[in-house]
């Protein structure tokens, strides 16, 4: 496995992406084409940067990409492809909705957040079910009818109950488990496809 995550490092520092999850996301839209030429994306839990970089290459420069992270990412998009504005914001932050009205509305949110692990799997996937609650809360209040979601989950005892929580505000919902994610790991991608408004 350690050979599997090797090959994944190896490649993102080839292709100068900051961190490996970057094949975590293009596995997923190369399967289901969610982001498309000028979109705007909204990333949340963006730092360093990669899931922002592939993103903007998607949408181009007619795109917009939108990341937000506790901590600032400081990376440029290549040539030719969207402008990436990075916030440094707690997705919890009251005013969150309204510090984005500029840009609203988004047709894709994409989220990696993770909380800061603790070795407790349960307290881990507690934390990291309250992230993606707050990412799809968000998806929901930013997203144009049609939009998409994709999202990062430990997985645990409410897992189901976060899946059924995405079903009934998109139209298709699939569970994603990307070659590039550990087998250990618990993480996987809820995608939530054609959002049905609010
Ligand atoms: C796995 S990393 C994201 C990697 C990123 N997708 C990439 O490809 O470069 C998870 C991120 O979630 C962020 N995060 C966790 N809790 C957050 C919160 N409450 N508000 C904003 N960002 C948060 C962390 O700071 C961390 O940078």
């Amino acid at each position: 496995m350690k050979k599997v995550q090797d090959y994944y490092f190896k490649k993102a520092k080839q292709e100068n992406y900051p961190a490996r999850s970057i094949y975590k996301l293009e596995e997923a839209q190369q399967k289901h084409h969610f982001m498309k030429p000028g979109d705007k994306v909204l990333d949340l839990g963006c730092h360093p940067g990669s899931w922002s970089l592939y993103a903007a290459k998607i949408v181009g420069a007619g795109g917009v990409v939108v990341g937000v992270d506790l901590q600032k990412s400081n990376i440029a998009a290549a040539a030719g492809a969207a402008r990436i504005e990075f916030i440094r914001l707690d997705i919890f932050d009251a005013g969150f909705i309204s510090l984005l009205a500029d840009s609203l509305p988004f047709q894709v949110v994409i989220s990696d957040l993770a909380p800061k692990t603790s070795g407790n799997k349960f307290t881990d996937h507690l934390k990291s079910i309250e992230l993606s609650r707050r990412a799809l809360a968000i998806a929901c209040r930013s997203l144009c009818r049609g939009g998409h979601f994709y999202c990062k989950v430990f997985q645990g005892e409410d897992f189901p109950d976060f899946v059924n929580e995405v079903r009934q505000s998109f139209s298709k919902t699939k569970i994603v488990k990307p070659k590039s994610s550990r087998v250990e790991s618990r993480e996987v991608f809820v995608l939530g496809l054609e959002f049905r408004g609010r």
